[in-house]
């Protein structure tokens, strides 16, 4: 496939200059793209008030400037998740910030929330033919002197652009900012956040996403915080500061947050203790090291109504969304599941 070949030869430029040709054209030929075929009816999942036509979606990160969600909705992806949107344009960590280890599968990014900022993003959301699921993950400027105040007004101007709202408190590369999954800080948070979403009348649903560095006490606390707030959802998770001694490439001791392959296991852990803690309370979400239908099916048996991926699409290019799909699909029909809504879980039931 044509788009799989340019993908191959983006991964000869360096790995930031190659992201940001891939938007630059996916924006200039986004209308030129193929159509996926309309997905599997056994995909279709209603969550969220939200009707998605598949349950593969793009994970924060690789559009975070809200340039490019019609396109990736085009190649296939059930959902897009734009950002992480700071209230302010911010410029992000010096460069290089995004490094390849492509031995292991997997990226470390120290982006630190590069973006253009909240007012850029609503204009282009706003300019947009609604259609199509796209969530926007908001976030606190680095230079914030108040990060709560920094998510209510994420949340207050782009809620209206936005079919759900993932709240980033685990990035690891502004600092301090996993500080906001600690309980009392986490409660504030999301106190402030409904409160902001009750008084603007809006119903627009809310998830938080966490790290997949936490222990059984903090998954405790989140789970605990969580389903008594009122939001509908958790992501689980962003990136892991862990270095598993398994790591051959030589960009391994990066500092920033390591995602792909190696994230898969840790994440889907992570993703099954939360569904053991929230049970049918709350949504979750998989995201971390998915590159084939069986990880797919992985998350949702473990516990995701939803998944994410970025990692693996920049190794194996867009074509995977369609045949991750397919597989996906298989692994079902293997099982006797007739619709994937009816897995999601699964693996703790057997
Ligand atoms: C280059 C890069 C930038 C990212 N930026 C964000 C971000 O801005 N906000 C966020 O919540 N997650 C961000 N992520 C994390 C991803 O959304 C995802 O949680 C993580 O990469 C694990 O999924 P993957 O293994 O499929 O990539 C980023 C990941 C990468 C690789």
């Amino acid at each position: 496939m044509i788009l799989d070949a340019a993908a191959s030869i983006l991964r000869l430029f360096p790995a930031e200059s190659a992201h940001r040709a891939t938007i630059w054209l996916t924006e200039a030929l986004g209308g030129l793209l193929p159509a996926a075929a309309p997905s599997d009816p056994r995909l279709a999942i209603r969550v969220l008030g939200r009707d998605f036509a598949n349950p593969i979606g793009l994970a924060a990160g690789f559009d975070k400037d809200a340039r490019v969600p019609d396109p990736m909705l085009k190649i296939g992806f059930g959902f897009v998740e734009c950002g992480t949107i700071t209230p302010r344009r911010q410029a992000g960590n010096a460069q290089p910030r995004l490094f390849r280890l492509a031995e292991d599968r997997a990226v470390i990014n120290r982006m630190g929330f590069n973006n253009d900022g909240m007012d850029a993003a609503v204009a282009r959301l706003g300019a947009r033919r609604r259609g199509g699921i796209v969530g926007i993950n908001i976030g606190a400027n680095k230079d914030s002197n108040d990060r709560v105040a920094d998510y209510r007004t994420a949340l207050a101007r782009l809620a209206l652009v936005a079919d759900y709202v993932a709240v980033n408190v685990s990035s690891p590369n502004t600092p301090g900012l996993r500080g906001l999954q600690d309980r009392d800080e986490l409660e504030r948070l999301l106190a402030a956040l409904t409160q902001m979403r009750n008084r603007l009348g809006l119903s627009v649903p809310i998830l938080v996403k966490i790290a997949p560095d936490l222990d059984g006490h903090a998954l405790d606390d989140i789970a605990d915080v969580a389903t008594k707030s009122g939001i509908e959802g958790l992501i689980v998770s962003n990136t892991t500061i862990a270095r598993p001694s398994t790591l051959r490439s030589p960009n391994a001791a990066e500092a920033g947050g390591l995602s792909g392959a190696p994230l898969f296991e840790p994440s889907t852990e992570i993703l099954h203790a939360m569904h053991a803690r929230t049970g049918a309370k709350l949504v979750l979400v998989g995201v971390g090291g998915v590159a084939s239908g069986a990880d797919a099916y992985a998350k949702i048996r473990a516990g995701a109504s939803l998944v994410q991926l970025y990692t693996a699409l920049a190794y194996r290019g867009p074509g995977l969304v369609t045949r991750l799909q397919r597989e996906l699909v298989e692994c079902l029909a293997r099982d006797g599941f007739t619709h994937v809504g009816d897995a999601v879980g699964a693996a703790h039931r057997s």
